[in-house]
């Protein structure tokens, strides 16, 4: 349940900017493919745009209509040419294939059972066109960080941000990890000086284990081709932030 997370689009891009290392990896990816690119999970089109800025045909497929409106805007205020779809990555049929599908930002791990990941990869296998590939990145999940999930309401200063009408914002966020569901489930809390607490919203995170991985995409009727654990291509390991994942048909 993290729609309601999606719901101010503004908030979110000023909540996390940056992200250049991956809008760059992903623009590399879409050059060394070539062709057509489908993002799933495109949110305001930070990574989309740049890609179809660079001339590729580009599709993004959100769930999220307030995130899709900021995609078109900003993309119309670029003057870049993006096919927006509203539409769920657990199953969809776009009715043609592309030469790159992305997942970008931890998009996939808003897919919380298994059944719709694999739900999900077997969509995206009837999307690839021949010598295609699945690029995506999720988070390489640390139990440490798991294991400190109490529960307990922290403000993280490293997310504060200056909103135009409410002037600095801090962020507190609270967060249990239910080992069962592998899903992190945190209340996200924004305060202004004059407003506390004027959005409070859940945001749910399953982690992938990287075992189980490999399974769910061959479920998916895909194949793990490469996998690393930094935005540079270097080596999964324990220590690895990240998952960057690069799959074909199987
Ligand atoms: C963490 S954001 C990442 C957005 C964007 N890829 C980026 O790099 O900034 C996750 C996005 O996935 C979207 N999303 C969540 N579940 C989805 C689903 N089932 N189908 C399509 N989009 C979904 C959310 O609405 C949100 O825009």
């Amino acid at each position: 349940m993290s729609e309601p997370f999606y719901a101010d689009a503004r908030t979110y891009d000023r909540l996390f900017p940056g992200g250049e290392r991956a809008v760059e990896l992903y623009r590399a990816e879409a050059d060394r493919h070539g062709g057509s690119v489908l993002e799933l999970g495109s949110g305001t089109g930070r990574t989309l745009i740049p890609i179809a800025a660079d001339g590729h045909p580009s599709v993004g497929l959100e769930l999220s209509p307030d995130m899709l409106a900021e995609a078109q805007r900003k993309a119309a205020e670029r003057g870049v040419d993006v096919d927006w779809v509203q539409g769920d990555m657990r199953d969809f049929d776009l009715g043609r294939r592309f030469d790159l599908v992305i997942i970008a930002a931890n998009s996939l791990l808003h897919l919380h059972d298994a059944d719709d990941l694999v739900s999900c990869f077997r969509s995206v296998s009837r999307h690839l066109a021949a010598g295609a590939r699945l690029v995506f990145d999720v988070f390489n999940p640390s139990v440490h960080v798991l294991a400190g999930a109490d529960g307990v309401r922290r403000t993280r200063e490293e997310l504060a941000f200056k909103d135009p009408g409410r002037g600095n914002v801090s962020v507190d966020v609270a967060e249990t990890y239910d080992a069962a569901a592998q899903v992190t489930r945190g209340t996200w809390s924004f305060s202004a000086e004059s407003q506390p607490d004027y959005l409070v919203v859940p945001l749910e995170l399953r982690s992938v284990f990287p075992q189980e991985l490999p399974l769910l995409l061959s479920l998916g009727g895909l194949r793990l081709v490469e996998r690393f654990g930094d935005w540079s291509r270097g080596p999964l390991t324990a220590e690895s932030a990240i998952q960057l994942c690069v799959c074909e048909s199987a």
